[in-house]
């Protein structure tokens, strides 16, 4: 698959084209967002990621094989950052999701060693208000057993209750489980 990177938008004016379908990607500051857009792209080092939180702070768009853009977007709940900056990322991934006519979904990616906190839930909420559909993922699976791993998606279904809108997809960037799952979910929204 070619893909490229594209370019990296602070407000709407420098957003691409919305010519061609759109799968967004969000969750909390240091979930692993660019982590698994590398590993979804095939691409080690397209998205930069790094271990402290805040490394995604503008809007970045790639180009997945011509066909579609997939759009790393800043990370929600770092309280290290100022209060400003915090604001102004929130009203720019606000805006992001409510303008863009191309988005088909957003792939909301939860730790899976952790309850889900005030802003996934907010995210969550907020999505489903607006009737953008959502791809639930949780990621970091390798720092557990299978078995753990199991129960605690199963937890974290419970917790979301009707915020959950499908069966979430266990996923590490380390190991790449979930890959595939992840692609077939996002093929099956692009091709309505
Ligand atoms: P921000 O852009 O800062 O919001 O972070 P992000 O959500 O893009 O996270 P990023 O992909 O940069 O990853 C954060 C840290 O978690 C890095 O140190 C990654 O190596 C690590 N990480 C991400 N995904 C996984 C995973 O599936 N397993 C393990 N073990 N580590 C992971
Ligand atoms: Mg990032």
């Amino acid at each position: 698959m070619e893909v490229s990177f594209i370019t990296s938008a602070f407000q709407e004016s420098h957003y691409p084209p919305p010519d061609r379908p759109e799968i967004a990607f969000a969750g909390r500051s240091n979930v692993g967002k660019s982590s698994l857009i590398n590993v979804i792209l095939g691409r080690k080092k397209m998205a930069r990621t790094s271990s402290t939180p805040g490394r995604t702070q503008a809007i970045n768009f790639f180009l997945a094989g011509e066909r579609m853009y997939l759009v790393d977007l800043p990370g929600y709940g770092f309280a290290r950052v100022p209060f400003q900056v915090r604001k102004s990322w929130g009203s720019m991934v606000e805006t992001y999701l409510m303008k863009r006519p191309n988005l088909k979904a957003v792939v909301v990616i939860l730790d899976i060693r952790r309850d889900p906190g005030r802003g996934d839930m907010d995210l969550l909420g907020w999505l489903n208000k607006y009737g953008i559909d959502t791809i639930l993922v949780l990621t970091k699976a390798d720092k557990l057993s299978r078995q753990k791993s199991t129960a605690r998606a199963k937890l974290i279904r419970e917790a979301l209750g009707e915020l959950a809108s499908d069966s979430p997809t266990v996923f590490s960037a380390k190991t790449r489980e979930g890959r595939d799952e992840i692609w077939e979910k996002i093929e099956r929204i692009i091709a309505v």
